[in-house]
């Protein structure tokens, strides 16, 4: 006879059925990032890879075709990204975008059928030829990002006009009861926080403003520091988006006993502040710009642009398309050769240009030392830019050390400083007959941070 124990326990095990059908299937794959005993590991789901890995794979890559010939610029009535490709190389960028992004729609999704091809009548070619600078930027001065591998326009696209993964800024519902009842976006859960109850919409503040990520007070007391519950929250919203956004868990960029030590952290985290840093700017210099240039229909519920995020990109994987490099198949046309990229004025989007006026600048080093620091990296990239913008300019670098210590050793110090930074400039592609070294010099009478420096100037 049932006894209504044994009913009871029925029951349980069908719910227990049902709570552990929304789980994933033993047993996941366990990778070790970090050191023994830290608990540092990426769980995967196997059957979660292989799925991924269908979805990521790269299409075939257009055959090469012979350089030389004129160029399109000379050819062609209207090219202002372009130019400088030989007309077959032109052509087949062509082919290509059309694979990427518009397989289906064909040519006539950018160019308008029945006009000329110069025309710049639909919105889609407008936007694609400001696509081509933004994927050039991306390839030529994110490399401390996506390094060689670069992007494509598939990277974000993968054969459909819209990429499955953008972004709106999202006010979220209005409370009933006015300010009084502002909610700070919590407890509507939404798909960008993984469905908890973190801010709606934690995106808007980090990728698309410069809203500091923080949680942990670097002081003891609270001086000024607003380290709120609130701002760690945001902070674990835009955390949860980063690790869903490439299918990873917190420990591929932090050790969890000390989420905030960067000397405790794995080198994947400084990639992933250099993608914050990017997607930044994707958004406010390439993204914004176009928003007029949109139709109303693709626009947000606020009428704002639709936006980048780690998942455009990433769609699920540790590295986009799990690290293929496309982009090396279109060095020219997709600036993974050009080293910068010399914004070309754009009708529907002007970008500023890189004037001389960026030079001269100077790179600081730390005592005894000549490795260029971040900072110094950035002022190198303002004169790479400047270089790239005006094709005639040279630079002449003069490496400087401080009167303090071994004077031999100073000299010999300035000397290295000044090479490191003419090192730097060849690996950015600029040539080394734009680059003239001065005799090493001292700075009399200082030990001061100033002294120990190379500057770039413009040579005359
Ligand atoms: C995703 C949008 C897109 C698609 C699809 C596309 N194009 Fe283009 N096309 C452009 C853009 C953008 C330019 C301008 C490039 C520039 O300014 O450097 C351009 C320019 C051209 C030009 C130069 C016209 C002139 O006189 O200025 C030709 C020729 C051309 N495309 C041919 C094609 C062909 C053929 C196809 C199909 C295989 C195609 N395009 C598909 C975006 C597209
Ligand atoms: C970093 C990601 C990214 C890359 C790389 C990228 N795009 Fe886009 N693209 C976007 C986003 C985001 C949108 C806005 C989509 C929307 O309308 O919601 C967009 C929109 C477009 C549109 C307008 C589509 C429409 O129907 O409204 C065209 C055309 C386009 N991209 C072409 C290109 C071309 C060509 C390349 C390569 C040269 C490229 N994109 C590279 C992210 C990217
Ligand atoms: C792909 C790398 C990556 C992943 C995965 C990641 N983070 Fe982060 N996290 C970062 C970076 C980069 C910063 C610093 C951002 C900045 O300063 O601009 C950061 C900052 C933080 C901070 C703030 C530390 C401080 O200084 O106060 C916390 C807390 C944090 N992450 C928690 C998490 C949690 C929890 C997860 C998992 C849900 C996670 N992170 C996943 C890269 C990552
Ligand atoms: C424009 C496309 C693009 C966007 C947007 C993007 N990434 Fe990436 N990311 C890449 C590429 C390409 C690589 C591969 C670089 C390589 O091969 O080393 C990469 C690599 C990484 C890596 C290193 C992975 C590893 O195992 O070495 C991390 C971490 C990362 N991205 C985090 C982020 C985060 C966080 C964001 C959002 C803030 C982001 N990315 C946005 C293109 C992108």
């Amino acid at each position: 006879m049932k006894t209504p124990l044994a009913g009871a326990r029925f029951l349980l095990a069908v719910l227990a059925g049902l709570v552990l059908a929304g789980c994933e299937k033993p047993p996941p794959d366990v990778v070790q990032r970090g050191y023994r005993g830290l608990a540092m590991q990426t769980v995967y789901n196997p059957r979660t890879v292989a799925a991924q890995a269908e979805l990521n794979a790269v299409p075939a890559a257009i055959p090469p075709v012979p350089d030389g010939g004129p160029l399109a610029k000379d050819v062609f009535k209207n090219v202002q990204v372009l130019g400088d490709l030989g007309v077959a190389e032109f052509t087949r960028t062509m082919q290509a975008i059309t694979a990427w992004v518009a397989p289906e729609q064909g040519c006539a999704y950018c160019h308008k059928t029945g006009a000329e091809l110069s025309d710049d009548g639909l919105y889609t070619k407008v936007v694609a030829r400001r696509m081509l600078q933004m994927t050039r930027q991306v390839n030529a001065q994110w490399k401390p990002h996506v390094a060689e591998t670069g992007v494509t326009c598939y990277t974000c696209h993968r054969g459909h006009p819209v990429p499955a993964q953008v972004w709106f800024t999202d006010p979220g519902p209005k409370a009933a009861g006015g300010s009084t009842a502002d909610n700070a976006g919590q407890n509507h859960p939404a798909a960008v926080s993984a469905l908890t109850s973190l801010p709606l919409d934690p995106l808007t503040p980090f990728l698309l403003q410069d809203h500091p990520i923080r949680v942990t007070g670097t002081t003891a007391l609270p001086e000024g520091n607003r380290k709120s519950i609130k701002q760690a929250e945001w902070t674990f919203g835009l955390m949860t988006h980063i690790s869903k956004s490439l299918g990873v868990n917190c420990t591929y960029c932090h050790n969890s006993r000390s989420f905030a030590e960067w000397e405790q952290s794995p080198p994947t985290r400084v990639t992933a502040w250099q993608g914050i840093r990017m997607v930044r700017e994707l958004n406010n210099t390439f993204m914004e710009p176009l928003t007029s240039t949109f139709p109303a229909s693709r626009r947000g519920p606020q009428g704002d642009v639709p936006k980048i995020n780690c998942a455009t990109c990433h769609n699920g994987a540790f590295k986009p398309l799990y690290g293929a490099a496309m982009a090396k198949d279109h060095p020219a046309a997709l600036g993974t050769m050009l080293k910068t990229v010399a914004a070309t004025p754009v009708a529907a989007a002007p970008a500023a240009a890189m004037p001389m006026a960026a030079l001269p600048v100077r790179i600081l080093f730390a005592v005894g030392k000549d490795a260029i620091e971040d900072e110094g990296r950035r002022a190198i990239e303002q004169a790479v830019a400047a270089l790239a913008a005006d094709p005639a300019a040279k630079v002449s670098l003069s490496g400087y050390a401080d009167k303090t210590g071994n004077p031999d050793k100073n000299l010999e110090l300035a000397k290295m400083r000044a090479f490191a930074v003419r090192d730097a400039l060849k690996a950015a592609g600029v040539a080394e007959d734009r680059i003239e070294l001065k005799k090493p010099e001292f700075v009399i009478g200082g030990a001061s941070a100033d002294s120990r420096r190379v500057d770039i100037n413009l040579a005359s």
